[in-house]
């Protein structure tokens, strides 16, 4: 689309959107005035105004103007099973009939969480411990590398979103001069963030060549093995097979963020497809049943830095927080690893059959209307299947498939998925972070086909509005 077109496109759009959601305006405005930007995720604060959701039921939300949207964020893909599943319902009013919501101490639901986790894992000799959040695991996970290695630096791959870690705000959004190279945040001291390094996703050269370099001096490697907000792309078996071989031999801690994989492929983290076990592991999202759980499942001898180091010498004060291990949250999180586990045979081939179709319909009605788009978010060659999908539109033929080339301006027009396609799709009652998201059981196949329609009428759109 020509400049000028994608102007009259979004003048257009929003138009609609502002007819549409003149309640969430309002609304806006009075938060516009108690808090930056409006919000308190920065993700949530999309021009011109955020839709605001007031409510939720399986595969939709709604707006305070009424209006009904297909969702494909899903609790920034947390909600495997849609909103309000009956499980977690059910565990939130056992919650409520035990009469202690939030008491600071540990509960037995955290040991059936841990027990069913570990035990979807099969390791012996991995303990685990909980938190609130994703960001919290993570940065818990590169100190205990720390203090398990004695050394200070981070590897890290270009793409790969952690959460706010001040270790990992690193190499996240691509940045036209510096590739993946740059630090993200400010508020972070030069001196550690110039201690994380950024190599490219699946390239296994680059990976040897850095620890090569300074694999003496560095603690952890640190990725998702499918990786996430950098384009939805799955790791190759060759590549996370040397990762493991490689950070043996620098002895270098592996740690597999599955924070968005682990439990949406398979009751259990991607790692085991792959047949490649980590030294840490980050759990969140799936695992609080909709709730602040996160989790760091890690090798014993690693794991007991949290309470005493050998030889003296201060411990990993690796906490969790006030809300650790919350023992209502606890409960949801079992009983959704509990109902995966059981109904896995159904759950996930169910899933990764919606995103195939899903994926190759989007694709399809793009192609119907000459318009340059593409899909990820596909299974890769491990993987047998994936409710992922990430739509990007190519500005020139893709030299690879690469979280470099996804991200480029050069090739892919990520701009107008991030803004234009986001109204688009609100306009056509659809939902999505970063041009898609995440399919739940919720989304029944009648969804799956309205939501291929729905991006199929913005694919004319832009076609009309292509010169
Ligand atoms: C792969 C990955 N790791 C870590 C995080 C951070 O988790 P949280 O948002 O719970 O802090 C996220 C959040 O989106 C994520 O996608």
């Amino acid at each position: 689309m020509t400049t000028g077109g994608q102007k009259r496109l979004r003048e257009y759009l929003e138009k609609i959107y502002r007819q549409k959601t003149k309640k969430s305006l309002a609304v806006h405005r009075r938060a516009e005035k108690v808090m930056i930007k409006g919000g308190s995720h920065s993700l949530r604060l999309f021009a011109p105004y955020p839709v605001q959701i007031v409510g939720a039921e399986g595969a939709c939300v709604r707006d305070a103007d009424g209006n009904r949207y297909l969702d494909y964020w899903q609790g920034h893909y947390a909600n495997i099973l849609g909103h309000n599943p009956a499980v977690v319902r059910s565990a939130l009013r056992s919650a409520e009939k035990r009469g202690a919501l939030h008491t600071g101490f540990e509960a037995a639901s955290q040991i059936e969480l841990a027990e069913l986790i570990l035990g979807q894992l099969g390791y012996k000799d991995f303990r685990i411990r909980f938190t609130t959040s994703g960001s919290l695991a993570t940065m818990y996970t590169v100190m205990l590398a720390m203090a398990r290695t004695g050394r200070e630096e981070v590897l890290k791959v270009g793409g790969g979103w952690h959460g706010a870690s001040p270790f990992l705000l690193r190499g996240i959004k691509f940045d036209a001069r510096r590739g993946f190279g740059a630090a993200e945040s400010a508020g972070v001291p030069r001196d550690l963030i110039k201690r994380t390094w950024v190599v490219p996703f699946n390239d296994t050269q680059a990976l040897e060549d850095m620890l090569k370099r300074r694999g003496e001096r560095i603690a952890c490697f640190i990725l998702e093995p499918v990786l996430g907000v950098g384009g939805f792309l799955p790791a190759r078996r060759d590549y996370l097979k040397e990762a493991r071989r490689l950070t043996e031999r620098y002895g270098v801690a592996l740690i597999f963020d599955e924070i968005v994989s682990g439990f949406r492929f398979c009751p259990s983290g991607v790692q085991r497809f792959y047949g490649v076990v980590p030294d840490l592991t980050a759990f969140g999202k799936i695992i609080g049943g909709g709730h602040t759980i996160a989790a760091v499942v890690g090798r014993w001898d690693i794991m007991k830095l949290c309470e005493r180091r050998p030889g003296g010498g201060p411990r990993v004060m690796f906490q969790g927080g006030t809300f650790s291990s919350h023992a209502t949250y606890t409960l949801t999180g079992a009983a959704m690893i509990r109902h995966l586990v059981g109904q896995a045979d159904r759950i996930y081939p169910r899933l990764a059959a919606s995103g195939e179709r899903l994926r190759r319909g989007v694709e399809a009605v793009f192609r119907d209307e000459g318009v340059e788009a593409a899909c990820t978010g596909g299974p890769g060659d491990v993987l047998t299947g994936s409710s992922l999908f990430m739509v990007h539109f190519p500005r020139k033929p893709w030299p690879a498939l690469t979280p470099e080339v996804l991200n480029d301006p050069l090739y892919s027009d990520v701009a107008f998925r991030e803004e234009t396609l986001k109204l688009a799709l609100l306009t056509e009652g659809v939902h999505v972070m970063h041009g898609g998201g995440a399919i739940s059981t919720a989304h029944a196949a009648a969804d799956i086909s309205r939501t291929i329609e729905a991006y199929g009428r913005i694919a004319a759109l832009m076609k009309r509005f292509r010169d």
